[in-house]
């Protein structure tokens, strides 16, 4: 049986009976919903994954919302998009049988910016985030409560497409609004390296132990 649920999407059930959170894999730019998938394992292994493809298409390129240039957003997209896409997850558990009150957001570029818009606009949305070279994807007009969710921040230094104040600010936005932030920096562009993957594991099995 297919079932859409409005997302092109994979679904990896992980052990049977286990208490792990759910992933939710968003790739970024150009990516699809297979491309994080063995990301998913090397994370968490035993873990359900959840997968969607970005529904917007940018000249063929899959991504989660509209942008007007490289960095500068479609807001109005950006926020139906992500009112969307938290749809879609909680369809996503009724159909599947996860926990919704129990995801875990791991994206990647344009991944990480709707899984950190999803974090301002529908708190408690996600028990925790690692987001892999974000940058603040819009400023929130109302505060919202993100006391004591875990969000990991994993950017590069040499990242030639988010600036390395970009990422301080949604460090600071997230952390103002009671987030938990762990901001780690690679010596990398904006491309991933395992250092990400084994820092980001890390940190991963740190939080899980510790709940
Ligand atoms: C975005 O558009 O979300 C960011 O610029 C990252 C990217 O996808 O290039």
């Amino acid at each position: 049986m297919t079932v859409d649920l409005g997302f092109v999407h994979r679904w990896v059930p992980g052990e049977a009976g286990s208490e792990l959170p759910t992933l939710l894999l968003l790739h970024g730019t150009g990516g699809n919903e297979s491309d994080l998938l063995s990301l998913g394992p090397m994370l968490l292994p035993g873990a359900n994954v959840l997968s969607p493809r970005g529904n917007v298409s940018e000249n063929g390129a899959p991504r989660y919302f509209r942008r007007l240039a490289e960095g500068v957003f479609d807001i109005e997209d950006l926020i139906a998009r992500t009112h969307e896409l938290a749809d879609f997850v909680g369809a996503a558990a009724r159909q599947y049988g996860f926990d919704a009150a129990n995801v875990i957001a791991v994206g990647y570029s344009n991944g990480a910016n709707i899984a950190s818009s999803m974090m301002l606009l529908r708190p408690g949305a996600f028990a925790g985030g690692i987001l892999l070279r974000p940058m603040v994807p819009l400023e929130p007009e109302a505060a919202v409560d993100l006391t004591g969710t875990p969000v990991y921040l994993g950017a590069g230094r040499m990242d030639p497409i988010v600036p390395v104040d970009n990422v301080s600010r949604l460090a600071e936005l997230l952390e103002g609004y009671g987030a938990s932030v762990t901001l780690t920096w690679q010596p990398a562009g904006h491309n991933l390296t395992r250092e990400d993957v084994v820092s980001a594991k890390a940190w991963l099995s740190n939080v899980i132990g510790s709940e």
